[in-house]
Protein backbone atom coordinates (compact mmCIF):
# COMPACT_ATOMS: atom_id res chain seq x y z
CA UNK A 1 0.00 0.00 0.00
CA UNK A 2 2.74 2.61 0.81
CA UNK A 3 4.46 4.44 -1.71
CA UNK A 4 7.84 5.50 -1.97
CA UNK A 5 6.93 9.24 -1.81
CA UNK A 6 7.52 11.71 0.37
CA UNK A 7 5.61 11.74 3.77
CA UNK A 8 4.50 8.04 3.13
CA UNK A 9 7.33 6.26 4.04
CA UNK A 10 9.54 9.41 5.13
CA UNK A 11 12.53 8.08 2.78
CA UNK A 12 12.26 9.40 -1.20
CA UNK A 13 15.50 9.77 -3.08
CA UNK A 14 14.52 13.54 -2.43
CA UNK A 15 14.70 13.45 1.31
CA UNK A 16 18.20 11.68 1.35
CA UNK A 17 19.78 13.98 -0.56
CA UNK A 18 18.20 16.98 1.40
CA UNK A 19 19.39 14.80 4.63
CA UNK A 20 22.79 14.58 3.24
CA UNK A 21 23.97 18.04 3.10
CA UNK A 22 22.62 18.47 6.35
CA UNK A 23 24.46 20.56 9.40
CA UNK A 24 25.92 17.57 11.72
CA UNK A 25 24.91 18.61 14.66
CA UNK A 26 21.14 18.24 13.04
CA UNK A 27 22.15 14.84 11.33
CA UNK A 28 23.14 13.30 15.15
CA UNK A 29 19.85 14.35 16.35
CA UNK A 30 18.31 12.77 13.44
CA UNK A 31 19.93 9.61 13.45
CA UNK A 32 19.48 9.76 17.37
CA UNK A 33 15.54 10.10 17.10
CA UNK A 34 15.57 7.18 14.45
CA UNK A 35 17.42 5.06 16.95
CA UNK A 36 14.92 5.59 19.63
CA UNK A 37 11.21 6.87 18.25
CA UNK A 38 9.17 4.04 16.50
CA UNK A 39 9.41 4.50 12.58
CA UNK A 40 6.07 5.88 11.22
CA UNK A 41 4.71 7.12 8.12
CA UNK A 42 3.73 10.64 8.17
CA UNK A 43 6.00 11.60 10.65
CA UNK A 44 9.43 9.48 11.36
CA UNK A 45 12.53 9.18 10.53
CA UNK A 46 12.25 13.43 10.44
CA UNK A 47 12.96 15.62 8.18
CA UNK A 48 15.03 18.00 9.69
CA UNK A 49 15.60 18.94 13.90
CA UNK A 50 14.64 22.33 15.22
CA UNK A 51 15.98 24.76 18.07
CA UNK A 52 13.42 27.22 18.25
CA UNK A 53 10.46 29.01 16.79
CA UNK A 54 9.50 32.30 17.11
CA UNK A 55 6.14 34.06 15.22
CA UNK A 56 6.08 32.59 11.41
CA UNK A 57 9.61 30.81 11.69
CA UNK A 58 11.03 27.61 12.81
CA UNK A 59 14.69 27.62 13.16
CA UNK A 60 16.90 24.44 12.50
CA UNK A 61 20.05 23.43 14.41
CA UNK A 62 22.52 26.13 11.66
CA UNK A 63 20.23 28.63 12.93
CA UNK A 64 18.59 29.18 8.87
CA UNK A 65 15.31 29.95 9.35
CA UNK A 66 11.86 28.52 7.82
CA UNK A 67 8.49 30.29 7.14
CA UNK A 68 6.48 27.60 9.04
CA UNK A 69 3.34 27.13 6.45
CA UNK A 70 2.49 23.96 7.98
CA UNK A 71 2.66 23.94 11.77
CA UNK A 72 0.34 21.04 12.31
CA UNK A 73 -2.24 23.96 12.63
CA UNK A 74 -1.15 24.84 16.21
CA UNK A 75 0.39 28.07 15.00
CA UNK A 76 -2.34 30.48 14.01
CA UNK A 77 -1.35 33.39 16.56
CA UNK A 78 2.59 32.48 15.43
CA UNK A 79 4.94 30.32 17.50
CA UNK A 80 5.58 32.12 20.84
CA UNK A 81 3.15 34.47 21.04
CA UNK A 82 4.23 36.75 23.98
CA UNK A 83 0.01 37.71 24.72
CA UNK A 84 -0.89 33.71 25.21
CA UNK A 85 2.51 33.59 26.74
CA UNK A 86 1.90 35.73 29.26
CA UNK A 87 -1.18 34.46 30.01
CA UNK A 88 0.44 30.77 30.40
CA UNK A 89 3.01 32.28 32.92
CA UNK A 90 0.20 34.17 35.26
CA UNK A 91 -2.04 30.90 35.03
CA UNK A 92 0.95 28.69 35.77
CA UNK A 93 1.79 30.78 39.18
CA UNK A 94 -1.35 30.53 40.11
CA UNK A 95 -3.03 27.15 39.16
CA UNK A 96 -1.44 24.53 36.69
CA UNK A 97 -3.21 21.58 37.41
CA UNK A 98 -6.70 20.47 38.19
CA UNK A 99 -7.58 17.11 39.61
CA UNK A 100 -10.38 15.47 38.69
CA UNK A 101 -13.91 16.24 40.98
CA UNK A 102 -12.49 20.00 40.87
CA UNK A 103 -13.45 23.02 38.86
CA UNK A 104 -11.28 25.68 38.19
CA UNK A 105 -11.54 29.64 37.34
CA UNK A 106 -10.00 29.18 34.13
CA UNK A 107 -11.90 26.17 32.73
CA UNK A 108 -15.19 27.97 33.69
CA UNK A 109 -14.45 31.14 32.29
CA UNK A 110 -13.07 29.16 28.76
CA UNK A 111 -15.84 26.99 28.59
CA UNK A 112 -18.67 30.08 29.11
CA UNK A 113 -16.48 32.20 26.35
CA UNK A 114 -16.62 28.86 23.82
CA UNK A 115 -20.41 28.17 24.47
CA UNK A 116 -21.64 31.79 23.67
CA UNK A 117 -19.59 31.82 20.53
CA UNK A 118 -21.88 29.03 19.54
CA UNK A 119 -24.83 29.82 17.33
CA UNK A 120 -27.81 30.48 19.71
CA UNK A 121 -25.67 29.80 22.61
CA UNK A 122 -27.24 27.13 23.85
CA UNK A 123 -24.35 24.70 24.01
CA UNK A 124 -22.21 22.37 26.76
CA UNK A 125 -18.51 21.59 26.23
CA UNK A 126 -16.28 18.89 27.02
CA UNK A 127 -12.50 19.42 27.30
CA UNK A 128 -9.77 16.95 26.32
CA UNK A 129 -6.40 17.15 25.59
CA UNK A 130 -6.05 16.10 21.96
CA UNK A 131 -8.28 16.21 19.28
CA UNK A 132 -8.85 12.63 18.34
CA UNK A 133 -9.97 12.56 22.12
CA UNK A 134 -12.47 14.77 21.31
CA UNK A 135 -13.73 13.15 18.55
CA UNK A 136 -14.17 10.10 20.23
CA UNK A 137 -16.27 12.20 22.76
CA UNK A 138 -18.36 13.20 20.01
CA UNK A 139 -18.86 9.62 18.57
CA UNK A 140 -19.91 8.53 22.29
CA UNK A 141 -21.96 11.41 22.83
CA UNK A 142 -23.84 10.78 19.70
CA UNK A 143 -24.71 7.17 20.23
CA UNK A 144 -25.98 8.16 23.79
CA UNK A 145 -28.35 10.88 22.24
CA UNK A 146 -29.43 9.30 19.60
CA UNK A 147 -29.35 5.43 20.95
CA UNK A 148 -27.73 4.78 17.23
CA UNK A 149 -24.36 3.45 17.22
CA UNK A 150 -23.68 3.90 13.13
CA UNK A 151 -21.63 7.01 12.14
CA UNK A 152 -21.00 7.92 8.58
CA UNK A 153 -17.79 9.67 7.59
CA UNK A 154 -15.65 10.60 4.39
CA UNK A 155 -13.36 8.05 2.37
CA UNK A 156 -10.25 10.34 2.49
CA UNK A 157 -11.18 12.46 5.90
CA UNK A 158 -8.74 12.55 8.98
CA UNK A 159 -10.24 12.46 12.09
CA UNK A 160 -7.28 11.34 14.57
CA UNK A 161 -4.95 8.71 15.09
CA UNK A 162 -6.75 6.53 17.37
CA UNK A 163 -8.02 2.91 16.84
CA UNK A 164 -11.55 4.36 17.28
CA UNK A 165 -10.40 7.37 14.99
CA UNK A 166 -9.40 5.62 11.96
CA UNK A 167 -12.17 3.83 11.98
CA UNK A 168 -13.76 6.85 11.16
CA UNK A 169 -11.28 8.36 9.37
CA UNK A 170 -10.81 7.37 5.52
CA UNK A 171 -6.93 7.00 4.93
CA UNK A 172 -5.24 4.04 3.78
CA UNK A 173 -2.42 4.89 5.53
CA UNK A 174 -3.70 4.92 8.94
CA UNK A 175 -6.19 1.78 8.15
CA UNK A 176 -4.56 -0.40 6.16
CA UNK A 177 -3.24 -4.04 8.39
CA UNK A 178 -4.22 -2.05 11.58
CA UNK A 179 -6.84 -5.22 11.88
CA UNK A 180 -10.65 -4.79 12.64
CA UNK A 181 -11.59 -1.78 13.14
CA UNK A 182 -14.99 -0.16 15.06
CA UNK A 183 -17.93 -1.38 13.84
CA UNK A 184 -20.51 0.51 12.80
CA UNK A 185 -18.52 2.90 10.35
CA UNK A 186 -19.79 3.35 7.25
CA UNK A 187 -17.77 5.69 4.66
CA UNK A 188 -19.22 7.72 1.28
CA UNK A 189 -17.31 9.09 -1.55
CA UNK A 190 -15.75 12.14 -0.42
CA UNK A 191 -16.49 15.84 -1.76
CA UNK A 192 -14.56 17.00 -4.12
CA UNK A 193 -14.55 20.36 -5.27
CA UNK A 194 -11.95 18.94 -8.01
CA UNK A 195 -12.91 15.79 -9.62
CA UNK A 196 -15.95 14.51 -8.15
CA UNK A 197 -17.60 11.25 -9.64
CA UNK A 198 -20.98 13.03 -10.22
CA UNK A 199 -19.27 15.93 -12.42
CA UNK A 200 -18.07 19.29 -10.86
CA UNK A 201 -18.43 19.69 -7.09
CA UNK A 202 -21.37 22.43 -6.91
CA UNK A 203 -22.83 22.25 -10.27
CA UNK A 204 -23.74 18.57 -10.13
CA UNK A 205 -26.84 19.41 -7.53
CA UNK A 206 -24.62 17.61 -4.90
CA UNK A 207 -25.49 14.38 -6.13
CA UNK A 208 -23.26 12.81 -2.88
CA UNK A 209 -25.37 14.12 -0.40
CA UNK A 210 -28.47 12.37 -2.53
CA UNK A 211 -26.03 9.27 -2.14
CA UNK A 212 -25.88 10.26 1.42
CA UNK A 213 -29.29 10.22 2.27
CA UNK A 214 -29.51 7.10 0.23
CA UNK A 215 -27.57 5.50 2.45
CA UNK A 216 -29.21 6.78 5.51
CA UNK A 217 -32.58 5.48 4.47
CA UNK A 218 -31.15 1.96 3.41
CA UNK A 219 -29.72 1.29 7.18
CA UNK A 220 -32.25 3.66 8.80
CA UNK A 221 -30.68 3.72 11.74
CA UNK A 222 -27.54 5.83 11.35
CA UNK A 223 -26.71 7.85 14.35
CA UNK A 224 -24.32 10.71 13.45
CA UNK A 225 -22.67 12.01 10.63
CA UNK A 226 -18.62 12.83 11.32
CA UNK A 227 -17.46 15.64 8.48
CA UNK A 228 -14.19 18.02 8.36
CA UNK A 229 -16.27 21.21 7.55
CA UNK A 230 -13.46 22.13 5.41
CA UNK A 231 -10.62 19.35 4.66
CA UNK A 232 -7.37 20.64 5.78
CA UNK A 233 -4.85 18.39 4.46
CA UNK A 234 -5.61 18.15 0.72
CA UNK A 235 -7.86 21.32 1.07
CA UNK A 236 -11.73 20.80 -0.24
CA UNK A 237 -13.95 22.97 0.13
CA UNK A 238 -17.77 22.31 -0.18
CA UNK A 239 -20.01 24.64 -2.21
CA UNK A 240 -22.44 27.24 -0.06
CA UNK A 241 -25.45 24.91 -0.24
CA UNK A 242 -23.61 21.45 0.92
CA UNK A 243 -24.08 22.08 4.67
CA UNK A 244 -27.55 23.21 4.56
CA UNK A 245 -28.71 20.24 2.74
CA UNK A 246 -26.68 17.84 4.77
CA UNK A 247 -28.15 18.97 7.65
CA UNK A 248 -31.82 18.67 6.57
CA UNK A 249 -30.77 15.19 5.31
CA UNK A 250 -29.64 14.49 9.50
CA UNK A 251 -32.37 15.80 10.64
CA UNK A 252 -35.23 14.11 8.02
CA UNK A 253 -32.80 10.88 9.31
CA UNK A 254 -32.18 11.62 13.07
CA UNK A 255 -28.92 11.45 12.91
CA UNK A 256 -26.26 14.59 14.96
CA UNK A 257 -24.76 16.50 12.61
CA UNK A 258 -20.83 16.51 14.04
CA UNK A 259 -18.54 18.99 12.64
CA UNK A 260 -14.77 18.50 13.24
CA UNK A 261 -12.85 21.41 12.81
CA UNK A 262 -9.56 20.82 14.75
CA UNK A 263 -7.40 22.35 12.16
CA UNK A 264 -9.97 24.86 10.83
CA UNK A 265 -11.38 26.63 13.45
CA UNK A 266 -10.24 30.26 15.17
CA UNK A 267 -10.07 32.15 11.97
CA UNK A 268 -7.83 29.61 9.23
CA UNK A 269 -11.07 30.07 6.98
CA UNK A 270 -11.50 33.93 7.49
CA UNK A 271 -14.28 32.91 10.25
CA UNK A 272 -14.18 32.16 14.03
CA UNK A 273 -15.37 28.83 12.92
CA UNK A 274 -15.46 27.25 9.56
CA UNK A 275 -18.85 26.77 9.99
CA UNK A 276 -19.53 30.19 9.93
CA UNK A 277 -18.69 30.37 6.23
CA UNK A 278 -21.59 28.43 5.45
CA UNK A 279 -25.62 28.63 6.82
CA UNK A 280 -25.62 25.70 9.53
CA UNK A 281 -25.20 25.23 13.09
CA UNK A 282 -23.51 21.87 13.70
CA UNK A 283 -25.15 19.47 16.63
CA UNK A 284 -21.63 18.96 17.42
CA UNK A 285 -18.18 20.91 16.57
CA UNK A 286 -14.87 19.84 17.65
CA UNK A 287 -12.23 22.03 18.05
CA UNK A 288 -8.21 21.48 18.86
CA UNK A 289 -4.44 22.54 17.82
CA UNK A 290 -4.56 26.12 17.57
CA UNK A 291 -7.05 26.38 20.87
CA UNK A 292 -3.78 25.78 23.04
CA UNK A 293 -2.10 28.54 21.08
CA UNK A 294 0.89 26.08 20.43
CA UNK A 295 1.96 26.04 23.96
CA UNK A 296 -0.65 23.56 25.37
CA UNK A 297 -2.68 20.49 24.54
CA UNK A 298 -5.88 21.42 24.19
CA UNK A 299 -9.63 20.44 22.56
CA UNK A 300 -12.66 20.67 22.82
CA UNK A 301 -16.31 19.28 22.17
CA UNK A 302 -19.17 21.48 21.63
CA UNK A 303 -22.49 20.13 21.56
CA UNK A 304 -26.16 21.11 22.09
CA UNK A 305 -27.40 21.48 25.64
CA UNK A 306 -30.11 19.17 25.04
CA UNK A 307 -27.38 16.03 24.05
CA UNK A 308 -26.47 16.60 27.82
CA UNK A 309 -27.65 12.69 28.37
CA UNK A 310 -24.24 10.90 30.20
CA UNK A 311 -24.72 11.85 33.53
CA UNK A 312 -24.58 7.88 34.39
CA UNK A 313 -21.40 6.96 31.95
CA UNK A 314 -17.97 8.09 31.92
CA UNK A 315 -17.45 10.04 28.12
CA UNK A 316 -14.64 11.79 28.35
CA UNK A 317 -12.62 10.65 31.55
CA UNK A 318 -9.46 12.37 31.03
CA UNK A 319 -6.57 13.12 33.26
CA UNK A 320 -5.81 16.70 32.10
CA UNK A 321 -9.29 17.66 31.11
CA UNK A 322 -10.47 20.85 33.23
CA UNK A 323 -6.52 21.85 32.43
CA UNK A 324 -6.02 25.48 33.53
CA UNK A 325 -2.94 25.94 31.41
CA UNK A 326 -4.85 25.08 28.46
CA UNK A 327 -7.87 27.26 29.20
CA UNK A 328 -5.88 30.15 30.23
CA UNK A 329 -3.86 29.40 27.05
CA UNK A 330 -7.44 29.33 24.79
CA UNK A 331 -8.32 32.35 26.30
CA UNK A 332 -5.74 34.61 25.74
CA UNK A 333 -6.30 33.07 21.59
CA UNK A 334 -10.11 33.97 21.32
CA UNK A 335 -9.25 37.31 22.95
CA UNK A 336 -6.45 37.87 20.83
CA UNK A 337 -8.06 37.02 17.85
CA UNK A 338 -10.92 39.74 18.65
CA UNK A 339 -8.76 42.07 19.82
CA UNK A 340 -6.05 42.43 16.51
CA UNK A 341 -8.73 42.18 14.02
CA UNK A 342 -6.99 38.69 12.84
CA UNK A 343 -9.99 37.42 11.18
CA UNK A 344 -9.89 40.98 9.02
CA UNK A 345 -6.33 40.27 8.61
CA UNK A 346 -7.02 36.79 7.19
CA UNK A 347 -9.36 38.25 4.75
CA UNK A 348 -6.90 40.72 3.60
CA UNK A 349 -4.13 38.03 3.37
CA UNK A 350 -7.00 35.59 1.47
CA UNK A 351 -7.10 38.21 -1.20
CA UNK A 352 -3.12 38.21 -1.85
CA UNK A 353 -2.79 34.75 -1.30
CA UNK A 354 -5.19 34.08 -3.77
CA UNK A 355 -4.05 36.29 -6.59
CA UNK A 356 -0.65 35.25 -5.96
CA UNK A 357 -1.58 31.24 -6.58
CA UNK A 358 -4.05 32.12 -9.45
CA UNK A 359 -1.00 33.88 -10.94
CA UNK A 360 1.42 31.07 -10.73
CA UNK A 361 -1.08 28.01 -12.04
CA UNK A 362 -2.35 30.52 -14.99
CA UNK A 363 0.92 29.74 -17.19
CA UNK A 364 1.86 26.64 -15.10
CA UNK A 365 1.05 23.22 -16.64
CA UNK A 366 1.76 21.08 -13.85
CA UNK A 367 -0.61 22.67 -11.69
CA UNK A 368 -3.50 20.78 -11.88
CA UNK A 369 -5.99 23.13 -9.38
CA UNK A 370 -5.44 25.33 -6.98
CA UNK A 371 -8.38 25.60 -4.27
CA UNK A 372 -8.13 27.89 -1.04
CA UNK A 373 -10.42 29.58 1.85
CA UNK A 374 -8.62 32.26 4.07
CA UNK A 375 -5.32 31.04 4.71
CA UNK A 376 -5.59 27.71 3.70
CA UNK A 377 -4.60 26.82 0.57
CA UNK A 378 -3.81 23.34 -1.45
CA UNK A 379 -2.15 23.36 -4.49
CA UNK A 380 -2.51 20.39 -6.84
CA UNK A 381 0.87 18.97 -9.12
CA UNK A 382 -0.12 17.23 -12.25
CA UNK A 383 1.84 15.69 -15.06
CA UNK A 384 -0.38 17.58 -17.80
CA UNK A 385 -3.67 19.49 -17.03
CA UNK A 386 -5.45 17.43 -19.74
CA UNK A 387 -4.99 13.96 -18.40
CA UNK A 388 -5.06 15.30 -14.69
CA UNK A 389 -2.35 12.17 -13.82
CA UNK A 390 -0.77 13.06 -10.40
CA UNK A 391 2.43 14.58 -10.61
CA UNK A 392 3.85 13.26 -6.75
CA UNK A 393 7.46 14.10 -7.64
CA UNK A 394 6.86 17.30 -8.61
CA UNK A 395 5.27 17.80 -6.03
CA UNK A 396 8.21 16.79 -3.74
CA UNK A 397 10.44 18.93 -5.83
CA UNK A 398 8.33 22.01 -5.60
CA UNK A 399 8.63 21.07 -2.03
CA UNK A 400 12.15 20.46 -1.26
CA UNK A 401 13.08 23.49 -3.61
CA UNK A 402 11.14 25.72 -1.17
CA UNK A 403 13.06 23.98 1.72
CA UNK A 404 16.30 25.18 0.51
CA UNK A 405 14.98 28.76 0.18
CA UNK A 406 13.71 28.67 3.84
CA UNK A 407 9.89 27.71 3.48
CA UNK A 408 8.45 24.94 4.96
CA UNK A 409 5.24 23.26 4.45
CA UNK A 410 3.64 19.83 3.52
CA UNK A 411 2.81 17.53 0.66
CA UNK A 412 -0.81 15.51 1.22
CA UNK A 413 -2.25 13.26 -0.63
CA UNK A 414 0.78 12.00 -2.76
CA UNK A 415 0.47 15.43 -5.37
CA UNK A 416 -0.71 18.47 -3.24
CA UNK A 417 1.27 20.92 -1.17
CA UNK A 418 -0.87 22.33 1.55
CA UNK A 419 -0.07 25.98 2.79
CA UNK A 420 -1.25 27.00 6.11
CA UNK A 421 0.95 29.71 6.97
CA UNK A 422 0.26 31.37 10.79
CA UNK A 423 -2.61 33.98 10.15
CA UNK A 424 -0.66 36.76 11.80
CA UNK A 425 1.49 36.59 8.44
CA UNK A 426 2.42 40.26 7.21
CA UNK A 427 1.87 41.00 3.67
CA UNK A 428 5.23 41.45 2.84
CA UNK A 429 6.35 37.64 4.37
CA UNK A 430 3.42 36.39 2.37
CA UNK A 431 4.67 37.58 -0.74
CA UNK A 432 7.99 36.79 -0.31
CA UNK A 433 6.80 33.04 0.66
CA UNK A 434 4.84 33.17 -2.59
CA UNK A 435 7.94 34.19 -4.48
CA UNK A 436 10.06 31.16 -3.30
CA UNK A 437 6.89 29.03 -4.22
CA UNK A 438 7.27 30.55 -7.95
CA UNK A 439 11.48 30.15 -8.55
CA UNK A 440 10.51 26.44 -6.64
CA UNK A 441 7.64 25.73 -9.15
CA UNK A 442 8.97 27.06 -12.21
CA UNK A 443 12.30 24.99 -11.72
CA UNK A 444 10.55 22.02 -10.76
CA UNK A 445 8.53 22.10 -14.23
CA UNK A 446 11.74 22.87 -16.41
C1 LIG B 1 -9.33 17.10 10.91
C2 LIG B 1 -8.57 16.53 12.08
N1 LIG B 1 -9.23 15.81 13.00
C3 LIG B 1 -8.59 15.26 14.05
C4 LIG B 1 -7.24 15.44 14.23
C5 LIG B 1 -6.55 14.80 15.41
O1 LIG B 1 -6.09 15.75 16.33
P1 LIG B 1 -4.96 15.33 17.38
O2 LIG B 1 -3.71 15.09 16.59
O3 LIG B 1 -4.86 16.51 18.30
O4 LIG B 1 -5.44 14.11 18.06
C6 LIG B 1 -6.51 16.18 13.30
C7 LIG B 1 -5.05 16.33 13.44
O5 LIG B 1 -4.32 16.58 12.51
C8 LIG B 1 -7.20 16.75 12.19
O6 LIG B 1 -6.54 17.45 11.27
Amino acid sequence: MLRNIEGDINESENRREWRNGMDGRAAALLEADERLFFRQSLSSPCINAIKSAQGIYIEDMSGKRYMDFHGNNVHQLGYGNPYVRDALLKQLSELAFSPRRYTNRAAVELAERLCRLMPGGNYKTLFTPSGASSVSVALKLARAYTGRYKVISLWNSFHGANLDTISVGGEGVFRCGAGPLMPGCEHIMPYNSYRCMFGDCGTCGLKCLDYMDYVMKCEGDVGAVLMETVRSTDVHIPPAGYYPKLKRICEENGAALILDEIPTALGRTGKMFAFDNYDVAPDILIIGKGLGGGMIPMSAVLAKAEMDVCGDTSIGHYTHEKNPLGSACAMAVIDYISMNGVLEHVNAMEAILRKALSAIKENCEIIGDVRSIGLLAGVEFVKSRSTKEKAPDLAEKVMYGCLRNGLSFKVSGGNIITLTPPLVITQGELETAMDILREAISEAAG
